[in-house]
């Protein structure tokens, strides 16, 4: 229980550094929270126009969550998983924003590339071809994530798929407003100002 609770503890405080609110705070941008759609992550970090930001927001976003799981990789699988979940959590409910942080898509990419790396290929190829495609990055999130789950279901890999069901769901809760955007039609595409 001492060792869950740590890794818990250490992927949450990973998670929670919000990189896209510190990127853009040190570019000089002001406070990415009153741009767009208020979003922390790299998507609305492009609306800024900075494309090396918002990959470096990516970067970040993802690395973070792969950092939590190879650390906890040293005391076993399910502690990996923990940290795993830690570093969500952090990432969408951190402490140091009110509890009030990111809809978790490229936390989630980078706990895959540390859990499964074949399968956050997989999850990158169906976000890029529905990106590539639609040009909305939350539906290309919401399709990548569902699948996810489904993917490792149907590989047998239950504890995984617990997981990432678990993950997924919070992405959809986290997209809500985009949800209702997309069904209205009043979603904005990849690089257009919020
Ligand atoms: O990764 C978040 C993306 O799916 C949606 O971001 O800023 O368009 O709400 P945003």
């Amino acid at each position: 229980p001492a060792l869950t609770v740590g890794v818990l503890v250490l992927g949450y405080l990973l998670g929670s550094i919000p990189f896209g609110l510190l990127l853009t705070r040190a570019a000089g941008l002001g406070d990415i929270r009153a741009i767009g759609s208020g979003n922390i992550g790299a998507t609305n970090v492009l609306r800024t126009g900075n494309r090396w930001l918002a990959a470096a927001t990516l970067i970040c976003d993802a690395l973070k969550g792969t950092a939590a799981v190879l650390i906890a990789d040293r005391w076993g699988t399910d502690a990996a998983l923990v940290a795993g979940l830690g570093a969500f959590l952090g990432h969408i409910f951190p402490i140091w924003l009110g509890f009030r942080g990111g809809k978790g898509v490229a936390t989630f990419l980078g706990i895959l590339i540390g859990i499964s790396w074949p399968i956050a290929v997989v999850f990158a190829a169906i976000w890029l071809a529905v990106a590539g495609i639609t040009r909305y990055s939350s539906l290309a999130a919401l399709i990548a994530s569902l699948a996810t789950p489904l993917v490792m279901l149907a590989l047998g890999d239950w504890r995984r798929s617990a997981l990432f069901g678990l993950l997924t769901v919070l992405i959809w809760y986290k997209h809500s407003a985009n949800i209702s955007r997309l069904l209205a039609g009043k979603e904005s595409r990849i690089g257009q100002k919020g």
